[in-house]
């Protein structure tokens, strides 16, 4: 893992205070066709609590939005009321997926200048939302495809998430799947773009780059940059199709093309117990991509010593890596959306700081084991 230079500016010694400008991610907010019901949906198969509710009847004129948390995780589904609405035009061209991945901020009209300075398209120039409760600084920058970056400047508010949102009190039952913070967030980039975009992240936002890798199957092939802010809360593994001999799609490009263009691919949530996480998730419903049994023959000879119980990973299909640091366990869900877009991914660290790349290898040499197996029968 290599770390490359500081945009100057974002440094002790450049005209930045030494402190990180972005806090963390503050929200991410997905454009849904019915965001009652994924709310509903998040809340009775992930876990999420509904906290709280814009729309009409709060002084909103054309858009409704759920808010869920869970953990320090806060999502955000919005709907258009309206069909010509921006909000429905974005779900009819990508499904339902990521808008926005908004940042909590300090000084919101201080990284606006900067950021934009740097190169990056405004969306929209720094607000004042006001309200009795206090005030929220909000403004908007253009990144990857049709997703945005706000920065959320909220020290001066004590209200429900943002002005105009009304609390949901009355509250309905919940199962705890376990899920504490946002890990990271994996962005899919069209051919040729991934260098674009790590410069964006480091020259714009002062981002560092984590590492690099270029992975090649029987039937894909992807370059990937990884890219993190300086407290290291913000992780954005980004991915690229590259050319390869496979006549098929890779899964990449398969986003590409049912989502209209680049976008996150997922997001990947930290839960302190996996297996108790993936058990109260699999009786809610959810679907995990499935891991062939030759993963975990060969698995402690890749991996080496580790906590868990390796039959309970097994049954789960909980998959494992290692790096230099240590190992982490992570399984993928299947898209909750029609389109075979944004998915979930769950992950466990004991140390490691990678992301999980050496299982694209581990799969692909696990279902290449199982074919000879078939095959000598
Ligand atoms: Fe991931």
């Amino acid at each position: 893992m290599t770390t490359t230079p500081l945009n100057p500016a974002f440094t002790p010694q450049g005209n930045h205070p030494a402190t990180p400008l972005l806090q963390g991610i503050d929200y991410i907010e997905l454009y849904v066709g019915n965001a009652q019901q994924a709310a509903h949906f998040y809340r009775t198969s992930f876990g999420f609590t509904l906290t709280a509710y814009a729309g009409p009847e709060t002084g909103v004129r054309d858009w409704v939005s759920y808010v869920v948390e869970q953990g320090s995780i806060r999502l955000v589904f919005t709907s258009a009321i309206d069909g010509d609405h921006p909000i429905a035009q974005h779900v009819a061209l990508h499904g339902d997926g990521v808008k926005d991945v908004a940042f909590n901020v300090t000084n919101t009209e201080q990284i606006f200048q900067l950021v934009v300075s740097a190169g990056a398209k405004t969306v929209a120039e720094p607000t004042t939302i006001e309200e009795e409760r206090g005030q929220v600084q909000r403004a908007t920058i253009a990144a990857f495809g049709d997703t945005v970056h706000s920065f959320i400047q909220r020290d001066a508010y004590e209200g429900t998430f943002l002005p105009k949102y009304h609390k949901i009190t009355q509250q309905l039952p919940v199962t705890p799947v376990g899920f504490s913070e946002i890990d990271h967030v994996a962005i899919c980039l069209e051919a040729g773009t991934l260098d674009q975009w790590a410069e964006f992240y480091r020259n714009a936002l002062g981002f560092y780059q984590l590492h690099e890798e270029n992975i090649e199957t029987e039937h894909s092939a992807m370059n990937s940059k990884a890219v993190a802010d300086s407290s290291g809360r913000i992780k954005f593994p980004m991915q690229e199709p590259a050319p390869n001999k496979s006549k098929n799609k890779s899964q990449i490009e398969e986003y590409l093309s049912s989502h209209s263009g680049p976008g996150v691919q997922h997001i990947a949530v930290l839960t302190e117990n996996i297996v108790e996480s993936i058990r109260a998730l699999r009786s809610n419903g959810i679907d995990f991509r499935k891991t062939p049994g030759a993963y975990y023959d060969m698995l402690p000879e890749r991996v080496g010593a580790i906590k868990e119980d390796l039959e309970a990973l097994r049954e789960l299909n909980i998959l494992v890596d290692r790096d230099e640091w240590g190992y982490l366990l992570q399984i993928f869900a299947k898209p909750v959306q029609s389109r075979p877009t944004l998915f979930a991914e769950i992950i466990q660290r004991d140390g490691a700081r990678g992301f999980g790349s050496g299982n694209i290898k581990a799969l692909f040499q696990s279902i290449e084991r199982e074919q000879m197996l078939r095959n000598s029968l």
